[in-house]
């Protein structure tokens, strides 16, 4: 009778503590083995009984009473191990980024040939400077040793504005408020450090064709220190040039010219087959630059002694230096943003120009 009662009772325990969630299931265990459960009151039960009546049962009962804490902690353990795993799911976090986009977007070609520049020089010592658009008449001409009268501003015709502003026609006029700067400080030491710079950035002329464009781009450099000399110019220039263009042979030439602002004054021309374009090869020169040692008036000008300090300068034109790298044929391109054109010319923002990798 006893032994059928708990029986029954074990078979209707087990699938329902099989089935239990978390809460049916402390409601089972309290109503078996709790302090009124069904076993622990049949566990009381035995004080009742006789000897051998309660051996019997007692073994039945513990039997049952052992079935039933396996059950009970083997739910909870499937229950446990379920609720963690809903918590990690919930608590999930994806620390992986985001794959790199290939396709979106390109550098313009003439910043990437501002970076090229400027991964080139820096390798040379030489830092970055920058000026703004809008210059005074003294800073774009008279210190650079261009007074009001002298026909070089004819060349170099430019926007005017009101109260003695023009639009940079070079970006020689940050020579000019890099060495006042220089002057103040710097200049006046014992043994200065020497000026070494690069100014890329825009420029305007009142020009307009296939190969002049009212804004365009010039990179300028300058070296003011003691003991410069026209082969360290020529030096420069020659590394630079290979390094850019990426020919290790090619030919530089500098031929005589003029300046206002240097002294002697020579332009900068590299070696190319004009019939084929081809860079390097054949036998004519192209012009790409000017170039000189600055002139003594301008060091005067900005309070540097010539007799202590010499430098030299140069300048390109980005536009001109791009499209001779990468075979554009129509200086326009540059600005009408075809985005055909920009896929097709620009590089990836994703591998900056660096001399190791090569350019
Ligand atoms: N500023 C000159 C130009 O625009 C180029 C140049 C720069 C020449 C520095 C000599 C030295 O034509």
């Amino acid at each position: 009778m006893q032994s059928n009662h708990l029986k029954g009772l074990v078979e209707t325990a087990l699938p329902a503590i099989a089935a239990a969630d978390a809460a049916s299931l402390e409601e089972l265990r309290v109503s078996l083995l709790g302090k009124n459960g069904n076993v622990t009151l049949l566990l009381k039960s035995l004080g009742g009984m006789d000897a051998e009546a309660r051996k019997t049962a007692g073994a039945e009962i513990n039997h049952a009473k052992m079935q039933i804490t396996d059950a009970l902690s083997a739910r909870r353990a499937v229950l446990d191990s379920q609720a963690l795993e809903q918590k990690l799911a919930a608590e999930r976090i994806d620390v992986t980024q985001p794959p790199r986009p290939d396709s979106a977007g390109a550098l313009h070609p003439l910043s990437r040939t501002q970076e090229e520049l400027a991964a080139i020089f820096a390798a040379m010592g030489f830092a970055i400077a920058e000026g703004p658009d809008i210059e005074s008449d003294w800073n774009n001409f008279s210190a650079l040793n261009i007074p009001s009268h002298h026909p070089a501003r004819a060349m170099m015709d430019t926007f005017y504005l009101t109260g003695d502003q023009v639009l940079r026609t070079h970006t020689s006029p940050v020579q000019i408020r890099t060495m006042l700067e220089w002057a103040k400080t710097e200049g006046l030491g014992e043994s200065p450090a020497p000026i070494r710079i690069i100014v890329p950035g825009r420029t305007f002329r009142a020009d307009h064709d296939a190969t002049h464009s009212p804004m365009f781009h010039q990179c300028e450099g300058l070296v003011i220190g003691q003991g410069i000399t026209l082969g360290h110019l020529k030096g420069c220039l020659i590394d630079f040039l290979r390094a850019y263009f990426g020919l290790p042979e090619l030919p530089v030439r500098l031929r005589s010219s003029y300046f206002p602002f240097t002294e002697p004054s020579m332009e900068v021309d590299i070696g190319w087959n004009r019939k084929t374009g081809e860079l390097g090869g054949g036998t004519d020169w192209l012009e790409i630059g000017g170039s000189g040692m600055v002139h003594p008036n301008v060091l005067a000008n900005c309070g540097i002694d010539p007799r202590r300090f010499q430098g030299f300068a140069f300048g390109m034109g980005l536009e001109r230096i791009t499209m001779l790298k990468h075979g554009i044929a129509d200086l326009r391109l540059f600005y009408e943003s075809d985005v055909r054109w920009l896929r097709h010319y620009g590089a990836s923002p994703l591998t900056p120009a660096s001399l190791h990798e090569g350019l």
